[in-house]
């Protein structure tokens, strides 16, 4: 295994940096202290030929420009609360609106955009960074004091696995993800890729994509994916209902406690043989086509975005839950610790 780091660039007044894990098979993943940002993963393909599988930019400045959550740390709160406000023991709080007239991905400043504190960490069977941030009472708009740490490892078999806690001095809401934008085949559109999602239901939204409080069966949907399907399949079908934005940004109900020994998800390319396996203790998968991608964006190397041309598997918390009382609760006690763990385990199909 190796690690190391070198400058990326300066926002902020500070340095930030970027740091290179590689494990004794050759993948390699980078991620930066800025935003908690993965770069890039390089993974090989069924004859040994390296591809990088997530979306990227080149420099620091597009990563601070960037609009889309490219490969990075999100919260307080991933995903969307409806109008931006909840409450607590019968207090109200206003967040940042920065999605229409509601409230996303932490708001106008998440912690993707935040400096986080950062430490190489050397493990017996794995190497990465530890990240660390606090973030002060009210910001974004969020109740609480709350110390996050956030463990980046990539194991000697080929996983990321990335361990999150937090711990907070009043009473708050926590929901954090990752928001890597995946594409085994290193380039071009998702629909050849395969997918399975362990999920007999999803959360059904209204048109501003906030839940309904209803949990839906995926049962004779565009959204069973309880058996591997063709995503293009489903995608070329753009008029269908049950998509949005002609494709895929839904909730998915993950079935039973698979945790962390049953995968979520299982992401396949044919023409490579690449296989992603999400592993998660989360109850819920944020499955996102990159509908919002388009060729105005231009990524690593200078070559655009499109839509379609990655895909997002959000381990997280479902949106909303501070105002879905039959919702699993996002609320974090003083003298508790969220916890959330989930492993991007890389492979081939040979
Ligand atoms: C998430 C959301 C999408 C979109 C992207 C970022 O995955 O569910 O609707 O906002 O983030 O562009």
């Amino acid at each position: 295994m190796h690690l190391s780091r070198k400058t990326f660039g300066k926002c902020q007044d500070r340095n930030v940096h970027l740091y290179t894990i590689s494990n004794d098979n050759g993948l390699v993943v980078s991620l930066t202290n800025y935003g908690g940002i993965v770069t890039s993963v390089r993974v090989p393909d069924r004859q040994g030929i390296f591809a990088n599988v997530v979306l990227g930019y080149d420099t620091l400045e597009e990563y601070v420009s960037d609009k889309a959550y490219i490969g990075g740390l999100v919260g307080r709160y991933a995903n969307r609360i409806s109008k931006g406000s909840f409450q607590i023991d019968g207090k109200m709080y206003s967040l940042a609106c920065n999605d229409g007239m509601n409230h996303l991905h932490g708001g106008s400043e998440g912690f993707n955009k935040k400096i986080w504190e950062a430490q190489p960490v050397r493990e017996p069977d794995g190497c990465g960074v530890a990240l660390s941030l606090i973030s002060p009472d009210g910001d974004e708009g969020y109740p609480g004091t709350i110390d996050v740490q956030v463990l980046y490892l990539l194991s000697s078999d080929n996983a990321l696995i990335i361990d999150y806690t937090a711990a907070t001095d009043i009473r708050t809401i926590v929901n954090l993800t990752q928001h890597s934008y995946f594409n085994l085949a290193g380039e071009g559109l998702i629909h050849d890729h395969t997918i399975r999602i362990n999920a007999s239901g999803y959360t059904p939204v209204d048109k501003d994509y906030i839940p309904t409080g209803s949990l839906k069966s995926v049962d004779g949907t565009a959204l069973d994916f309880r058996k591997e399907r063709k995503i293009g399949t489903v995608l070329a079908d753009a008029d269908n209902p049950e998509l949005i934005e002609g494709g895929f940004d839904h909730n998915f109900v993950l079935d039973g406690s698979g945790g962390l020994s049953l995968p979520a998800a299982k992401l396949y390319h044919p023409g490579s043989g690449r296989t992603l396996e999400v592993y998660t203790t989360e109850p819920g998968l944020q499955f996102y086509s990159g509908n919002f991608l388009n060729e105005q964006m231009v990524g690593r190397g200078g070559v655009p975005f499109c839509k379609h041309g990655a895909l997002c598997l959000e381990a997280q918390h479902f949106p909303d839950s501070p105002n879905q009382r039959a919702f699993p609760s996002v609320i974090l006690a003083p003298g508790h610790v969220y916890r959330q763990t989930t492993r991007y385990q890389f492979g081939v199909r040979i």
